[in-house]
């Protein structure tokens, strides 16, 4: 990771020995800045990642009870991993946006549907582009969804019923995320909680079911983006002028002729 580059050999300096040695010391700051990259400089970014949520095992169980009848499809790029009836079967959505907000925060969107379906088109339900919000410990999966209400006659009309990016669960990360940083950074719960605002599109549960566990994958990247901040020059004013110490890292240019004095043997 890209971070400032230590600065060692500080002295104290007076101002009288800052102004007789200026004209040797002022070309040489520029030359002496090794400053890489400040910490506030850094800038991280989201380039992929995955978001995983099996909805709910029972659900998954009752779809592919054999008077249900039936199951799911999935399209633009979600794909299904463990066993359709299992504690480890999860729905997969590919991210396709997203960013990192603080050290312990991001959010991230994918695209891509999965339809479920069963009683013949009684049962006809799409749930898509679930967006996760990681805020410390905390998390939010938000999805679109259509779908048939509920209704146990097979010979009533479906009634359709949607919503677009509701709130359908809410859970308690197992560890806080870290997102600063460049690479792949997991967070995920042992189990999510069923929002009210997605109760019509699984149609038989109540707010506050205990509902699959929110995996979410994400690939992150940093970046070097001098000018946003004070590129690592610190506090440059003041009475601390680094003399008592050998931490010189807030002196700015003071801190700068301190190296070039601590390298000429003062
Ligand atoms: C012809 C229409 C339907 C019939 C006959 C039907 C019948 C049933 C039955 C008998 C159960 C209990 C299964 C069990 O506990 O073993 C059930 C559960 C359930 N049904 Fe339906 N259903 C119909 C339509 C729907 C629709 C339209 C939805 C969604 C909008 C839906 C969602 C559910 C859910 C979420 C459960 C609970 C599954 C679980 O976790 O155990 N059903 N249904």
């Amino acid at each position: 990771m890209l971070r400032s580059a230590s600065r060692s050999g500080a002295v104290a300096l007076t101002s009288a020995a800052l102004m007789g040695l200026s004209a040797l010391a002022i070309p040489a700051v520029a030359a002496a800045d090794d400053t890489v990259c400040a910490p506030e400089d850094v800038t991280y970014s989201v380039t992929g990642g995955t978001i995983e949520w099996g909805v709910k095992q029972s659900f998954r169980n009752y779809l592919n009870m054999p008077f249900v009848e039936g199951g799911w499809n999935l399209g633009e790029g979600v794909t299904f991993q463990g066993a359709p009836t299992g504690a480890d079967g999860r729905f997969i959505w590919p991210v396709t946006s997203g960013a990192v907000t603080s050290q312990n925060s991001a959010a991230a969107s994918g695209e891509g549907e999965v339809h479920l379906h069963g009683h013949h088109g009684a049962l006809d339900t799409r749930i898509s582009n679930p967006t996760v919000e990681i805020d410390g410990d905390e998390g939010v999966l938000k999805m679109d969804y259509r779908g048939t209400e509920l209704n146990m006659d097979p010979n009533a009309d479906p009634v359709y019923t949607e919503g677009t990016q509701v709130v359908a669960a809410t859970f308690d990360l197992n560890a806080a995320g870290t997102f600063h940083k460049a690479g792949t950074v997991t967070v995920g719960s042992d189990r999510s909680i069923l929002h009210s605002e997605f109760v019509p599109a699984l149609g038989n549960y109540a707010a506050g079911s205990e509902m699959d566990p929110v995996t979410l994958n994400l690939e992150v990247s940093s970046a070097c983006e001098p000018g946003g901040g004070d590129n690592g020059g610190g506090d440059n004013g003041g009475d601390d002028n680094g003399g008592d110490d050998d931490d010189n890292t807030g002196g700015g240019i003071f801190g700068s002729l301190g190296n070039i004095f601590g390298s000429l043997g003062f």
